[in-house]
């Protein structure tokens, strides 16, 4: 059901429904979008997080005035998709849950995720990547990337090994925190990408920092989009490198699956890894979040513990409410805050058309967070995931934290393993206080931004429990 019946007339245009082309916003409101909506997602890094520029968009709450900017427009101008125009490129913001669904099942076709933003940014560090391929190339690769991801599977085939290696390098983790007493973002990412590599790659590329920094120097440049030159030569090393792990094929390895796959030619299987390592960087910032809305919420975290405990913890489990808790972490802060597709053709809505080219953005610290996330919104709330009853958040097409249709993140069920594997690993023998975002409390709405890079815990092992 629509939020708002879309009025008789469009106040944007004051033209009756199917009167033509739906008429931008104006000037004025245009730039308040641009102002509160795409200039925090721009500023933060659209593919690689600015620490700096993250830390400022926290303290000036820069994303609650989007999120309220975009109220505001709804309640003005009704749920319809809104039109506008920036520097002469024709946008349209997705408010209702029900145009958000139509919007990604009818992807590719007329709605391609390959738009030109993204295909300017992703081209840095990967060319041929499905995300920014199209016509049979892109089902080609999509089919190839389903299979390696084993996309439907609660439990990959590698989840024994990928259990084994989360579990190792979080026990590290731990020694480690343990010494010092704390853990701050800083230990937790190097500890993160030391499993990625060895998931994605194998353990022979355990400590290869270099690679993970020349993608790291590659989204840099992405970030700019089509203002940036590529980095040919530094794309080149980093893919050589990536290929020599993919050769390699170390079992256990996502390279390995990779290697024993077949697919038609142009699909440039190797070429669809580096997607996979920079995705999963998104994935070590929602669970370190996700700790530290289990470290400020008492009922919450001891629900998590009392899971994390359950079990085997050395053999691979689905862990349903530690999945709950990521996926609430990807809601309340989003890692793709403005899901793109690019019309292929002239679309029809309730208050006329919009025209082939037209970028559609779906907001999602909107759709997450005001009336279409209703009722739990600003609230930490992972017992939605698992719910069967009708408030059950899978049932609401406006949450879209992997995005959803033909091309939604086939990697969600990996990802979801992985976070929850060292969420429970995490949780096991050891609480946590947050010592950072004193703003982070079961009294308050979570607050809009969690700027990951000043995360900060302090650690405590459970009285009695000796090193395992
Ligand atoms: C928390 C972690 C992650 C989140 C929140 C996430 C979310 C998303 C979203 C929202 C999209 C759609 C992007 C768009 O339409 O522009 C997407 C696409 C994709 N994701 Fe993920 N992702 C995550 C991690 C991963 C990982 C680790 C992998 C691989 C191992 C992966 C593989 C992909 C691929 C291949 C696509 C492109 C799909 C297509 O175009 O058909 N993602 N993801």
């Amino acid at each position: 059901m629509r939020l708002t019946e879309a009025t008789a007339t469009n106040p944007s245009t004051g033209e009756s429904p199917g009167a033509g082309t739906l008429r931008p916003l104006g000037a004025r409101e245009a730039a308040g979008v641009v102002g509160d909506v795409l200039l925090p997602v721009l500023a933060g890094g659209v593919i690689v997080r600015r620490p700096r520029a993250m830390g400022l968009v926290e303290r000036t709450g820069w994303d609650r005035r989007g999120v309220e900017r975009v109220r505001a427009l709804r309640q003005r101008h009704g749920s319809g998709p809104l039109p506008l125009t920036v520097r002469g490129r024709s946008y349209a913001l997705v408010l209702d849950p029900e145009d958000a669904e139509r919007v990604l099942a009818g992807t590719p076709e007329p709605f391609s995720p390959a738009t030109r933003e993204k295909r300017g940014a992703l081209a840095q560090f990967q060319p041929h990547g499905v995300l920014v391929s199209g016509g049979s190339e892109r089902a080609a690769r999509r089919e190839f990337v389903t299979q390696v991801l084993q996309t439907p599977q609660p439990l990959h085939d590698l989840a024994g090994p990928l259990t084994g290696v989360v579990r190792e390098e979080a026990a590290a983790l731990l020694a480690e925190a343990e010494r010092s007493g704390q853990l701050r973002w800083e230990e937790f990412d190097a500890a993160w990408w030391r499993t990625v590599r060895r998931v994605v790659l194998g353990d022979a590329a355990r400590d290869d920092v270099t690679l993970t920094a020349q993608l790291g120097a590659l989204r840099s440049a992405a970030n700019w989009s089509l203002l940036s030159p590529r980095r040919k030569r530094l794309r080149s090393a980093f893919l050589a490198r990536v290929r020599e792990y993919v050769a390699a094929a170390e079992p256990g390895s996502l390279a390995a699956r990779v290697a024993a796959t077949d697919a038609p030619p142009g699909t440039d299987r190797a070429g669809q890894v580096p997607h996979w390592l920079f995705a999963y960087d998104a994935a070590g910032m929602a669970t370190a979040r996700a700790l530290a809305l289990l470290a400020t919420h008492p009922r919450e975290g001891e629900r998590a513990r009392e899971e994390a405990r359950g079990g085997d913890p050395a053999a691979p489990r689905e862990l349903p409410y530690l999945r709950g808790c990521a996926l609430e972490s990807v809601r309340l802060w989003p890692t793709t805050p403005l899901i793109l597709r690019e019309s292929t053709e002239e679309t029809s809505w309730p208050g006329g058309t919009l025209p082939a080219g037209c970028v559609f953005a779906l907001y999602t610290p909107y759709l997450h967070r005001a009336e279409p996330a209703a009722p739990y919104g600003d609230t930490f709330a992972p017992q939605q995931w698992t719910a069967r009853s009708g408030r059950a958040a899978r049932a609401n097409p406006a949450l879209v934290p992997f995005s959803s249709g033909p091309a939604g993140c086939p990697g969600q069920n990996l990802v979801l393993l992985t976070t929850s594997t060292l969420l429970a690993a995490l949780l096991e023998r050891h609480t946590y206080t947050l010592a950072s975002h004193p703003g982070l409390r079961p009294a308050a709405p979570v607050p809009a931004t969690l700027d990951h890079f000043a995360l900060r815990f302090r650690v405590h092992p459970d009285p009695g429990s000796g090193p395992r």
